[in-house]
Formats: C-alpha cells, structure tokens, sequence
C-alpha cells in the first residue's frame, strides 16, 4: 500500500487512465468500512481510501477533537484488506484556503432527519466528497464505495454525482453489524460496557417498526406518528434520547403515501449517554 499526504502524491500514485476503485473515510476504521474496501477492489484497477476527520460536517458542540484517530492501526488494516492508496491529507492539504464555495444540497431531501438535527451537516459531507472525488478521478472515471448505514448521505451523494455529471459509479455497501445486531460505526467505541449492551435496543426498535409495516399497519399519517411517536417512547423508557425514529419512502425519504406500493425504509438516530447512534433498515416487501 502507498500512502500520499498530498494531492501531488495521488496524483503520481492516480496514473490518467488507472479506474479507481474508491472508499472515503474518517478514519478508525472497523469491519464495516474493510467490508467497503473489499466490495471496492474488484470494481477498479487500483483501490483507494482516503482518511480526512472533516471538521466541516462537524457541529461546534460535536465531537471533532474527540473523534478517534487511530491512524497506525488503519494503516495495518488498509494494508491487510488489500488497498492500494491511501489517500491522507491534512486539513492544510484539503483546505488550503477558507473553504468559502461549498455544495448546498436540496433542502427537501438535506434538512429532514439526520440535516434536521445536525443543521449544515451534509454541507460539509457533500462539500468534503466533491472535493475528494475531484482529487481520486482527476485521472478519469471510477468507482466509489458508501455504506447504507448513512442512508441518507448515500442518497445526497448519489444526487450530487448525477446532478454535476461527476465520473463516478456510486455503489452502496451494506451494513455491517456485530453478533448481537448492533450496527458497526466508529463511535460505538465512545459507549461504556453497560451501554455498549444496551446500544442494540436501537435496531431492535427499528425491526420492530419495519415488523409492523410490512405486516401491514396503516400508513396514514396520523397512525405512522403514532407508531414512530411509541417507538422513541419505549427508548426514552430505557434511558435513550431519540432524536426520531420514522418510517419513510426510500425513493425520497418523505412520509409513506396513505396507500399504494412504496418501498419504505425506517431509520433512526438516539443518543445514548454521550453517544448519538444512527441505523436504518430497508423494509423488506411482504
Ligand atoms: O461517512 C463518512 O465517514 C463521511 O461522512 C465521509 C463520506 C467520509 C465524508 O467525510
């Protein structure tokens, strides 16, 4: 594996015409994001990851100096999952100048659930992969690797490619979870041993209200507020502090039709202690 700090670097790495096979990351790493590197490899000549805490999808109040930088322990993992690049910049690298043009996705899709309560977040994700994928296929077209488990991101990113023509295939990783059905994400390593048993409530209660619509519930918005509204109870009984837990349309992730065929999708975000989670699970038709 090689590693560049620089766009220079890539670039000699990212021969034009090489099709790169790439995975963006935050690095601490885990086997949800090797699972996207080895999806990656056969889709590319050359796999390439990138690692970059991006302070501009962080809040002031959230966890960027705290997000967990475990870069040699990465490093071993890349090598071992058989990337090629790795791409790492520094924030001078990335942002050498203020980064005062940023992509402001669509307000319908960007400002409900996950951009609701991290207002500005997918700004700064969106702004983050442009500029990352301008860096990886600078030497032409490719392939990029997101996981499901930020479905909403995938979404934004999978309109921001199509919209600004960029020449990149997305393709979508599913999650990965642990043995118990918690989904993998670096911040599960925040929760204490007593909240890392209790943090699978969160998919359980998703399960449990992706149950109840493929058996059939009514879909009208009242009783889907209620169904939503009961789910976030049952968590706040337990200790937890939904954000929401909702029950939407996969296509645009607007509240289910009364009635009629519609693939749904429920995803929710609750903060345990100090650890906000996110997971979602497509609901399988009946
Ligand atoms: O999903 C992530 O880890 C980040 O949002 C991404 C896509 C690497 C952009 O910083």
């Amino acid at each position: 594996m090689q590693v560049a700090h620089t766009l220079l670097e890539l670039r000699q790495l990212l021969q034009p015409g090489m099709r790169p096979a790439f995975v963006p990351t935050m690095g601490n790493l885990h086997a949800g994001h090797l699972a996207l590197v080895r999806q990656a490899r056969p889709l590319g000549d050359t796999t390439v990851v990138s690692i970059f805490v991006n302070r501009l999808q962080f809040l002031p109040h959230e966890d960027f100096d705290a997000y967990p930088r475990t870069w040699a322990a990465d490093c071993a993992q890349l090598e071992a999952a058989g990337c090629d690049v790795l791409f790492a910049p520094n924030e001078a690298e990335l942002y050498p100048e203020p980064q005062t043009y940023k992509v402001h996705p669509p307000a319908e899709l960007a400002d409900l659930l996950e951009g609701f309560f991290r207002p500005g977040f997918f700004i700064g994700v969106c702004t983050v992969v442009l500029k990352l994928l301008s860096c990886v296929f600078a030497g032409g077209p490719g392939v990029a690797v997101f996981g499901k488990k930020d479905y909403q991101q995938l979404m934004l990113i999978r309109g921001m490619v199509r919209q600004f023509a960029l020449p990149v295939q997305v393709v979508a990783g599913d999650t990965c979870r642990a043995s118990d059905g918690l989904a993998l994400s670096s911040r599960n390593g925040f929760l204490s041993p007593t909240e890392r048993i209790e943090a699978v409530q969160l998919s359980l209660a998703l399960q449990a209200l992706a149950q109840a619509v493929q058996n059939g519930a009514d879909l009208g918005a009242s009783a889907m507020a209620k169904l939503e509204a009961q789910a976030m109870q049952s968590l706040a009984a337990r200790g937890w502090q939904p954000d929401y837990l909702a029950v939407r349309r996969q296509s645009d992730l607007q509240a289910p039709a009364p009635s009629g065929a519609q693939a749904m999708v429920v995803l929710g975000a609750a903060r345990l202690g100090n650890t906000r989670l996110i997971d979602n699970l497509e609901v399988t038709s009946p």
